[in-house]
């Protein structure tokens, strides 16, 4: 399957956010109200989304690490048909999230493994974001072979995975071959002088190698 596209709306403010999803709403397959407006906004910029865009999936970055199941209800009735944990957030709380949410992505930062890995699967979760984290790459770190070996590996594993976190155009190639997902991006999307004639370079491209 052709990789999905999704754009992160890490905008610091609901009336940013909702300028960049005019432009790219229509151009995207999942809209995604990053964690940073989650922090500024809570669940307005879900709510509003939900309202311009009734038929687009919406996720929600929460990267919840407790309270599972108040989190995804408010997500779920805010209007997201997805949200994420954070992969130490415990089992029970990634169950009691996965109860009230359509779908729920573990977000892979720092240090887990594939035995916790086993452990999402066994309690039926079937997506992960691999995550390059803004952090480490302004530290240095870039995609490089042992993350496609680690995005690999969970794709193996039977889970659906996303990758994100300093993606660019010219990225995308260094996946080629690998059944992922979707690409998500903010910057790269949202912070060129026409965001919208870049998402269709990013269809274009996604197109050119997944067919
Ligand atoms: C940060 C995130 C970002 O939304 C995601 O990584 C995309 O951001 P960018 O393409 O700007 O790096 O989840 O925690």
């Amino acid at each position: 399957m052709r990789p999905l596209l999704q754009v992160a709306l890490d905008s610091n403010s609901l009336s940013e956010g909702l300028k960049v999803a005019n432009i790219l709403g229509d151009e995207v397959d999942v809209l995604e109200v990053g964690t940073i407006l989650c922090l500024q906004e809570g669940m307005e910029p879900v709510r509003c989304l939900r309202a311009l865009f009734p038929n687009k999936i919406i996720l929600a970055d929460t990267k919840c690490a407790d309270a599972g199941g108040t989190v995804a209800k408010n997500c779920k009735n805010a209007g997201a048909d997805w949200m994420t944990v954070i992969c130490s957030a415990t089992i029970p709380t990634m169950q009691a999230a996965f109860k009230e949410i359509d779908e729920l992505q573990v977000e892979l930062y720092g240090n887990w493994t594939m035995e916790d890995a086993k452990k999402w699967k066994e309690i039926g979760i079937t997506q992960a974001v691999y995550h390059q984290s803004r952090d480490a790459l302004l530290a240095g770190e870039s995609w490089g072979k042992k993350d496609l070996d680690r995005v690999q590996a969970l794709i193996d594993m039977g889970f659906k995975v996303s990758v994100t976190g300093g993606l660019e155009l010219e990225t995308l190639k260094l996946f080629a071959g690998m059944n992922i997902y979707c690409f998500i991006t903010g910057r790269s999307l949202r912070e060129v002088e026409d965001p919208k004639a870049e998402a269709k370079k990013w269809k274009e491209e996604i197109k050119r190698i997944w067919g």
